[in-house]
């Protein structure tokens, strides 16, 4: 285990924005991860895990520790009939994970192809895409203890996860690194198109296969999101808001055109609507909008991105503005999805 100081972050946040870290440490085994906790207990109080770096912004430099976790190694269980657990470590590139289920015959994760970043940060967003939410397979999720370095494993349950939401976004937040991640899959496919620009993908194969999902799925992504190794950004920058249904037909009388997502009926959400952040944004005419070198994406109005030199202020002042004239036009309130850092 070997601590750097005062590294560049620039490389490891897909902004592409400058911000150093005070101190810095790539964490390849669980002993290396826990001889960095006694470092950062002895030395810093604080400390970040970083799996890729695609849902945050670095607001300014971080004077603790930065822990970068690349643990690797996927594994496969046969348990009962056709379901299959697969164990992945946490710092397993996602999209690669997908794929490599895929091409052993393990379904379920297909639509969740291409989304950037480690299998580790999976459940802390409990991140979704076209239908389908990583934690609707996650089977367990193994942690470690960040002050005392004891691992735990969490059920599903236990992970509470919702939309864009888990328990490590609450209770949990700061307190844990995420070091494996177990998914039960199918071997049986169990094709989801419901997603309307997936189906619309697909609309000329009936009864697509999962390799024809996760080839649709890609290419609707790669045709509106930019690629951050080309455009910096963080994917959706806001998180779609869910609203009561009577302001929801109250905004219907002055936007007849607002679209709106079906919500799952649990307690909680029943009388809700989870309308398009992206429609809000465009709708307000600020698709294309700029501010220093940030940019509202001109394909995808929920995207922020970095034209090239943009500052973290840059950033934050064009998401402000979205902000203000979102809750001035609807009066609805945008809440970030991107992880602004430090807290
Ligand atoms: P990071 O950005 O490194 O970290 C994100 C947060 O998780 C931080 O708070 C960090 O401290 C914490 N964290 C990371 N790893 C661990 C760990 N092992 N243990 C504890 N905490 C950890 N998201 C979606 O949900 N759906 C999408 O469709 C989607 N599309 C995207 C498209 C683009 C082009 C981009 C750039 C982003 C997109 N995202 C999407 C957002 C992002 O890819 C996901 O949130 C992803 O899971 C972040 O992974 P990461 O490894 O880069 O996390
Ligand atoms: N729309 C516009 N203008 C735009 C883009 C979209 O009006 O510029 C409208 C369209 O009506 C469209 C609707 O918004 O039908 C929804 O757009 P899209 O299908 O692109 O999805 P989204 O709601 O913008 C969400 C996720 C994405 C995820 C896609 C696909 C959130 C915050 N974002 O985007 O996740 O990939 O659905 O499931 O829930 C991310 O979290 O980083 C992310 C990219």
């Amino acid at each position: 285990m070997s601590i750097v100081e005062n590294i560049s972050l620039k490389d490891f946040n897909t902004f592409g924005l400058e911000a150093k870290a005070r101190y810095f440490c790539e964490i390849d085994s669980l002993e290396s991860l826990r001889a960095a906790i006694q470092f950062k207990n002895q030395q810093t109080h604080d400390c970040l895990v970083l799996g890729g770096g695609s849902n945050v912004l670095f607001c300014q430099d971080y004077s603790g520790l930065v822990l970068l976790n690349r643990l690797r190694g996927i594994q496969i269980e046969t348990v009962e009939n056709d379901k299959v657990l697969v164990r992945a470590a946490a710092g397993e590139n996602w999209h690669s994970f997908v794929q490599y289920c895929l091409d052993h015959g393990c379904y379920g994760l297909e639509n969740l192809a291409l989304i950037p970043g480690c299998v580790g940060a999976a459940p802390i967003q409990n991140i979704g895409a076209y239908g389908v939410e990583a934690g609707d397979l996650v089977s367990y999720v193994k942690v470690m203890d960040l002050l005392t370095g004891d691992i735990v494993s969490l059920s599903a349950n236990e992970c509470q996860f919702g939309y864009r939401d888990s328990v490590f976004k609450k209770e949990l937040a700061g307190r844990k690194c995420i070091v494996e991640v177990g998914f039960e899959l199918s071997q049986t496919p169990h094709p989801n198109v419901s997603y309307p620009a997936l189906a619309s993908e697909l609309q000329d194969i009936v009864g697509p296969s999962p390799q024809q999902i996760f080839d649709a799925v890609c290419a609707v992504r790669s045709s509106k999101l930019p690629d951050p190794a080309k455009l910096g950004n963080a994917g959706s920058f806001f998180k779609n808001p869910v609203i009561s249904s009577e302001h929801y037909q109250q905004l219907l009388e002055k936007f007849p055109a607002m679209p709106s997502f079906s919500m799952v009926s649990t307690d909680k959400e029943q009388g809700q609507v989870k309308v398009p952040a992206a429609w809000l944004i465009d709708n307000a005419g600020l698709k294309g909008e700029q501010l220093g070198g940030a940019a509202v994406h001109d394909k995808q109005a929920l995207v922020i991105v970095n034209r090239g030199e943009a500052s973290a202020n840059d950033i934050v002042a064009l998401a402000t503005r979205v902000m203000e004239r979102v809750e001035l036009l609807y009066k609805i309130h945008l809440e970030p999805e991107v992880q602004w850092l430090p807290k």
